[in-house]
């Protein structure tokens, strides 16, 4: 036995998805400032922010005028009691009703999971208020490789084993199906079949499972932290049609894809088709303030209506939901989005970034597919680009690292599936710039050249 003790932890902060034992002997890089794209730490060493933290600050660092709405609101009306009502907050309902173009009702919340969650309440409340008797809709299905949060239901709906494990078993009745996955789809398919495979998939999940059992489908249109997985053309229009051939209620998750992100203002805009409710946090605010709404369709809305003492209303209150504070500053940072039309620049240079990425990693080994959709893209590594086996986790690592040490942040997908954590996700700020893209496009080939080069010398 020895009596030496283990080196101290630099600090009490417990990080999320962090190995503390990983920290010991290190003094962790403090962070400042932000302005723009880029990040500063005390040192005033610069990173380009190629993830937008995570992937929310999509006007970008160092607004002022958000910091100064908030401030008048602070001292104006600081905080009221979701039960009653302020300026701000009917306001940012009115405004979200108005950009989503149908008639709905917003419920505000915190957080992408909180939203998520009281999307998944919303809909079990809404079948039992709404359906047959003796109909119990309780079943919530979802796709494998999705994150839809860290709440229990909101993590029972997400379809990845690493970040569940330890914290199960959950609540009941949540199922997972595969989502459509091209790089991986059967050779001899194509894109349409795969497509139609994988809305068949959902068709005899409800069948088999009962459809008088299953209350909603939930589904990011374009699956981000799972790995950028872009759906073929004509599944998500399938989906809505099986949805509604069972009566199950279709959940957009648009937590990441909302507010510009894809290259319109919503994700749905690209497949042109609606869901029953929306969920929405990250990109509604930038990132300025903690905010996330769940948006509920008028025909799901109607069902909560009736007396008092039927209890039909919805049962939910969350302390800080429809904080003043935040739905003032939300309100100034979607007009953001809108005045400077970001989504047409991230729609502009994404696809400008995705193209060159593909270019210079046309002849890259590691480089299996290069994909995404607007300012959201994906890497995924392999070690072989005919098996596609994934790049091993040390590499994926040491390539993100790389990026780091030469000034550019991106992300990765970090303890989601087991053995195929081989993404690397880079989603920066709407505000990015062509010579920006340039900067993260070189870095992140030298990055994979020069991890390349230390595994075919070691
Ligand atoms: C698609 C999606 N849904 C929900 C969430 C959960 O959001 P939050 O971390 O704000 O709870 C996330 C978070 O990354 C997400 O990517």
């Amino acid at each position: 036995m020895t009596d030496a003790k283990p080196e101290a932890l630099p600090d009490h902060l417990w990080r999320p998805l962090t190995q503390h034992r990983n920290l010991r002997g290190q003094t962790p890089r403090r962070m400042v400032k932000g302005d723009g794209c880029y990040i500063f730490d005390e040192q005033g060493n610069r990173f380009l922010d190629a993830i937008a933290g995570l992937w929310c600050v999509n006007v970008g660092y160092g607004r002022e005028e958000l910091g100064d709405i908030a401030r008048r609101q602070m001292a104006e009306l600081n905080y009221l009691a979701p039960l009653m009502s302020s300026g701000p907050v009917i306001e940012f309902a009115e405004k979200l009703q108005q950009m989503l173009g149908f008639e709905c009702h917003v419920y505000f919340s915190c957080s992408g999971s909180e939203a998520n969650e009281t999307a998944i309440k919303i809909a079990r409340q809404y079948h039992l208020q709404s359906g047959r008797a003796g109909q119990m809709r309780y079943k919530i299905i979802s796709r494998y490789r999705a994150y839809h949060g860290n709440t229990m239901a909101a993590l029972a709906a997400t379809g990845q084993a690493e970040r569940k494990m330890g914290y199960e078993p959950g609540p009941t009745g949540f199922i997972h199906i595969m989502p459509p996955y091209p790089y991986r789809a059967h050779p001899k398919l194509t894109a349409e079949e795969h497509g139609e495979e994988c809305a068949r998939q959902l068709e005899e999940t409800i069948l088999h499972e009962g459809a008088e059992t299953v209350a909603a489908f939930i589904m990011e249109p374009l699956l981000s932290g799972g790995g950028v997985l872009v759906p073929p053309d004509n599944y998500i229009p399938r989906v809505r049609e099986i949805c509604d051939r069972y009566g199950v209620l279709l959940i957009f998750d648009e937590v990441v894809s909302g507010f510009g992100r894809l290259g319109t203002m919503f994700g749905f805009e690209h497949w042109r088709t609606e869901a029953d409710i929306y969920t929405f946090a990250k990109g509604l605010a930038s990132g300025y303030v903690p905010v996330a709404a769940t948006v509920a369709k008028k025909h799901v809305f109607d069902e909560f209506d009736g007396e008092p003492d039927e209890t039909k209303h919805f049962r939910q209150i969350n302390t800080y939901g429809g904080h003043p504070v935040s739905s003032a500053v939300a309100i100034a940072a979607i007009e953001i989005v809108e005045r400077e039309d970001l989504a047409s620049n991230a729609r502009e240079v994404g696809g400008y970034m995705i193209n060159e990425l593909s270019r210079v990693l046309a002849d890259h080994p590691f480089a299996g597919e290069v994909r995404g959709k607007g300012m959201i893209m994906g890497i995924e590594l392999v070690e072989n680009r005919a098996s596609k086996e994934p790049l091993a986790d040390e590499h994926v690592t040491a390539i993100v690292n790389d990026c780091v040490a030469n000034g550019v942040v991106l992300g990765r997908n970090s303890n989601t599936i087991p053995g195929r954590c081989n993404v690397l996700l880079i989603a920066p700020p709407l505000i990015l710039k062509r010579d920006e893209a340039d900067m993260i496009v070189s870095t992140v080939d030298a990055a994979m050249r020069r991890v390349l080069n230390g595994r075919r010398s070691a």
